[in-house]
């Protein structure tokens, strides 16, 4: 059975957390490297302006990033007739000095919508050139910089229904193959996602997913990936031998498969035996991104737990990556290199 339950890796020491920013061995992007995979984190975009150490350990471990935040139509978007790329320019900057790749996310999505986009009563004709206009322009000014694209995130519900979104309100079911059309015109070579959560588990929805996407191929529509998220809670995790299943299943569509969001929630504070629990379940991803062809990258949600969205959406929880707040390698961290490096 593949549904939501325990993703344990086997056991191993894991080695003891050094002293703060001494991380003995290679680092992670050279043993990514090495295998010819990505490994990489989504950036926070203040971070990444005002805190050195936080772009220490960006450019030491990490050779793909993801904008957190910073290319959503919120950040992007702050008028009609304004695009401000300033947040999203520095990430992909800042990415191409230190020799990484970047993974545009995400262009659309039903979170993260400006207010004068959601109460401007568009019509449905109006909708749609806002809308290629805007996959147009981003991927337009990133082509060739960007190698891959969520270009649309969290659409699928239960049972292959689509999300009622604004998007779905506003101009029906075919804005999902408009947007991966138009950003396949603005960047016929980038590779283009469909991104969603609990996909990774091999159970019913990630079935549902890989009919939504059959369909959609069968079709000719330009989707090249499946981004899975997994966000993970330690109290109710995925086999692992379900998530290499199921990234196997959509490897049989022809589909590259990215780890997209990959973090792995505690309740806070975390105990000793939590984080050694937690660093079972990344040396699993870790495990998923060494042996599976089709899974060449995998990109954590944040570098550091002081940056991490997670306690500000779950209360009572946090902890979930692989450095703590003062950017010190935690035992997932080391679990993940050892893994790398076999
Ligand atoms: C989250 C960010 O981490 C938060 O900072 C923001 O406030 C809300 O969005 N799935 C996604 C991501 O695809 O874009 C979300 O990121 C987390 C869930």
């Amino acid at each position: 059975m593949c549904g939501m339950k325990l993703w344990v890796a086997g056991m191993w020491l894991v080695s003891a957390v050094t002293a703060e920013g001494d991380v003995p061995g290679l680092s992670l992007r050279e043993l990514a490297a090495s295998r010819g995979t990505r490994i990489g984190a989504a950036v926070n975009a203040d971070a990444l302006a005002t805190d050195a150490d936080y772009r220490t350990v960006l450019a030491r471990e990490f050779n793909v990033l993801t904008a957190e935040n910073a290319m959503k139509w919120a950040v992007l978007r702050p008028s009609r007739d304004r695009f401000d790329f300033e947040q999203a320019d520095a990430i992909v900057a800042f990415a191409e000095a230190h020799g990484m790749a970047v993974r545009g996310h995400t262009l659309v999505w039903h979170n993260a919508l400006p207010e004068w986009l959601i109460r401007g009563n568009y019509t449905r004709e109006q909708l749609m050139d806002l809308l290629r206009e805007h996959i147009q322009t981003v991927v337009g000014r990133y082509r060739g910089r960007v190698f891959a694209w969520d270009v649309v995130n969290e659409a699928v519900m239960k049972r292959g229904a689509l999300r009622d979104t604004f998007w779905l309100r506003g101009i029906g079911p075919e804005y999902i193959d408009l947007a991966f059309q138009w950003a396949h015109e603005a960047d016929p070579d980038a590779l283009l996602f469909y991104n969603d959560f609990v996909a990774e588990g091999g159970g019913r929805r990630s079935k549902t997913l890989y009919r939504f996407l059959e369909e959609r191929l069968g079709r000719g529509v330009p989707i090249h990936g499946v981004g899975l998220q997994m966000h993970l809670s330690i109290d109710n995790l995925p086999r692992k031998r379900c998530v290499v299943a199921a990234i196997r299943r959509f490897e049989s569509l022809g589909l590259h498969v990215h780890i997209t969001e990959l973090d792995v929630r505690l309740r806070t504070p975390a105990s000793g035996t939590a984080l050694e629990r937690q660093a079972q379940v990344y040396a699993s991803a870790a495990e998923v991104l060494r042996d599976c062809a089709s899974c060449t990258d995998l990109v954590m949600w944040g570098v550091d737990d002081g940056h991490s969205w997670i306690p500000h959406f779950v209360d009572g929880w946090g902890d979930a990556l692989l450095f703590d707040a003062q950017y010190r390698p935690k035992p997932a961290y080391h679990a993940v290199q050892k893994v790398l490096g076999r």
